[in-house]
């Protein structure tokens, strides 16, 4: 094969690749779907879970996310994921956004970017009815206590001397071993305690008065996406002035928010 040919054979193979190439990238635009995907643990209701007989993600967060993807012009697939492993599946793209009651919290803004907070919350305790002896936070030392694993409940109640801390998968498991006797009391989201004595029927129990941690609900995504979270902040700050924030609040909590 003499030189010339050679080259321009190779000059032949480049140019058809480099049409290759710019071909694979038109199409890759072309399929790019808007997809928002949200990861939640559901069982925090009223923000997140499924009523009973559903397999539909209900609450005041699915609610938002839903709205703001749909300002955003994104769809949104929801994932149930355990507490502990959303930031973890953030991390690994298995998800693109958390929505799921998480406090912002110094240690989470070490890993993830947070939108701007879109919920104030704060820590409190349910006991048995009867419980004469615990009426706050102090009294919780040395007594067994039920939370939720990786919340910031769970992190407190380590805090409290000599106190016993059993962790949870679900918040369900939590409140369920309170009524069986398995614990003196269970620490969680004010909100979310008194949903659980609200609509529970679970006429044992009771919340305390004692509130703790100024907490703010935050969105989390990861820091290399930056795009992500500016897009989002917008879409909350339009979602609060035209009112469909106020809408999902008084739905969920039969008020506006203070
Ligand atoms: N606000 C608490 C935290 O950030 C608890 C959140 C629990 N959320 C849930 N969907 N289970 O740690």
């Amino acid at each position: 094969m003499s030189r010339k040919l050679m080259s321009l054979l190779i000059l032949g193979v480049m140019i058809l690749s480099l049409g290759l190439a710019g071909c694979g990238q038109k199409n890759a635009t072309k399929t790019e779907s808007k997809v928002l995907k949200v990861g939640a643990e559901m069982t925090f209701p009223p923000f997140e879970f499924q009523e009973e007989g559903s397999k539909e993600y209900v609450g005041f967060d699915m609610d938002l996310a839903r709205a703001i993807g749909k300002q955003m012009g994104y769809e949104v697939q929801i994932q149930n994921v355990g507490f502990d492993g959303l930031i973890p599946a953030l991390e690994a793209g298995n998800i693109d956004i958390i929505v799921s009651g998480m406090s912002i919290t110094e240690e989470r803004t070490k890993k993830v970017a947070f939108s701007k907070p879109y919920y104030k919350s704060g820590l409190s305790i349910v006991v048995k009815a009867d419980n004469a002896t615990i009426k706050s936070f102090k009294d919780l030392e040395g007594k067994n206590i039920a939370v939720q694993i990786g919340t910031t409940g769970a992190e407190e109640a380590k805090k409290i001397k000599d106190a016993k801390v059993r962790e949870y998968n679900s918040n369900s498991e939590a409140y369920m071993e309170l009524k069986a006797g398995g614990v003196d009391a269970v620490v969680n989201d004010l909100p979310v305690n008194e949903y659980y004595l609200a609509k529970s029927g679970d006429k044992n129990a009771k919340l305390l008065g004692d509130i703790m941690n100024a907490e703010e609900y935050g969105m989390a995504m990861t820091k290399k996406n930056t795009e992500l979270t500016e897009k989002v902040n917008a879409a909350l700050d339009e979602l609060k002035k035209n009112g469909e924030y106020d809408k999902i609040h008084m739905k969920w909590f039969g008020k506006k928010a203070q």
